[in-house]
């Protein structure tokens, strides 16, 4: 049996995950739209304790002021009666033709002018909300033909972009911080910001970098063939890992975004293990939320979206179980030790040692048995069949 979630696991949910009523390229919707409301109380129910949105999942794109307040004063009440929060807020910046070469990064000024007031008003209700966390996903930022957009100017007014809401957020007095989720293509042939790699590096531009982290999503990293832990270990390692879209993909292909740990089940189970267990003193690395960007599939009705939102906490806490039963395992920790994953805490120069006193010690090089060395193995294997047999519930 799984356990049951609660508000204190900090599970959370777009709007648009439980409400996609399942139309894709090739086919009409399967399911009814959902009102944000009812998913409100849907998610509160099943033990959530967040709720987030783009602008557009909650307010239908182009209505006017009053309707808008409208539909914002149904949705406080859902959260008013329910107790879930807003941690996290997103504005749609693909889904209208407008968009269709970007928002930020669109050839034509008049469509980034109109793109920065979106989500200038966007900004605004986040705040509103007590949302602490505002998600940029680029996913119109790019292009399909390599000479038909100048990618430098592209990051240029990107730059532009997110100094400007930064600034904005600073003169406001928000506290709110934004999150770049990269993703290495679809909607776009190409999309700007590709892997946690690229928007590291991006960050480090800008003119308020302390404001600005990642949104790193598995299937994203991996639809790129890329180790989703690894990129959240070095996201963790800069401090820049603000929020996270948990998923499931299979391999290098379309954005599956199938419940959490239906793909790559392993390396769930680090991932689960490095958020929970990789902190200090085997603590939590990270106190967000833990949110999950899905769909439930197109094969589900409306009751199979309810079990699919189960589905996703399930998995991630019986995750959180199995890491926990791996690290209290005496053998586990010999096995680390013999595999000296935890000799790689210790820094390579003793405390004090300079690179002369390195070049002065023989130990290190001349003397050095470099061929008895080569020769013994790490044992990596047997540690890592530990972790299969803890996460198969055999140990
Ligand atoms: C996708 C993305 C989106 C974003 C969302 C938040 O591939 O469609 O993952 O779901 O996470 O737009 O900004
Ligand atoms: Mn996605
Ligand atoms: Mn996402």
């Amino acid at each position: 049996m799984a356990p049951r979630p609660t508000p204190a696991d900090k599970f959370s949910f777009g709007l648009w995950t439980v409400g996609w009523s399942a139309r894709d390229p090739f086919g009409d919707a399967t399911r009814p739209d959902l009102d944000p409301v009812e998913s409100v109380h849907r998610l509160a129910e099943l033990g959530a304790y967040g709720v987030t949105f783009h602008d557009d999942d909650l307010i239908p794109f182009g209505v006017d002021a009053a309707t808008r307040d409208q539909h914002i004063a149904r949705f406080r009440k859902a959260l008013d009666e329910t107790g879930l929060v807003v941690p996290m807020v997103t504005t749609n910046l693909f889904t209208h033709p407008v968009f269709k070469d970007g928002g930020f990064t669109s050839n034509d000024r008049d469509v980034r002018r109109y793109a920065l007031r979106k989500v200038l008003r966007n900004v605004d209700l986040a705040a509103e909300l007590g949302a602490k966390t505002f998600v940029m996903w680029g996913g119109r930022e790019g292009s399909e033909y390599d000479v038909a957009k100048d990618v430098r100017a592209a990051l240029e007014r990107y730059r532009e972009a997110v100094d400007l809401l930064t600034q904005y957020v600073i003169d406001r007095g928000y506290d709110l911080r934004f999150a770049l989720e990269p993703k290495p293509n679809e909607p776009r042939g190409d999309i700007l910001l590709p892997t946690v790699g690229h928007a590291l590096a991006f960050i480090s531009t800008l003119a308020h970098p302390e404001l600005v982290g990642l949104n790193p999503e598995v299937g994203h990293e991996q639809m790129a063939g890329l180790n989703y832990a690894h990129g959240i270990a070095q996201a963790l390692w800069q401090g820049k890992l603000f929020h996270l879209d948990l998923n499931g993909q299979r391999g290098i292909k379309y954005d599956q975004d199938l419940v959490f740990g239906h793909g790559d089940l392993m390396n769930a189970f680090a991932l689960v293990d490095l958020l929970e267990n990789g902190g200090p003193g085997g603590g939590p690395a990270y106190d967000g939320p833990r949110h999950f960007d899905y769909k439930p599939s197109r094969t589900e009705d409306i009751a199979g979206v309810w079990a699919s939102a189960e589905a996703n906490m399930a998995t991630y806490l019986l995750l959180k179980e199995r890491a926990a039963a791996f690290r209290a395992d005496p053998e586990v920790a010999e096995a680390l030790a013999a595999s000296k994953v935890t000799e790689l805490a210790t820094p390579t120069l003793a405390d004090g040692e300079s690179y002369a006193d390195l070049l002065a010690d023989r130990s290190a090089f001349e003397d050095f048995d470099v061929d008895a060395t080569a020769a013994r193995g790490f044992g990596f294997v047997r540690l890592n069949q530990l972790a299969v047999e803890h996460l198969l519930g055999a140990r």
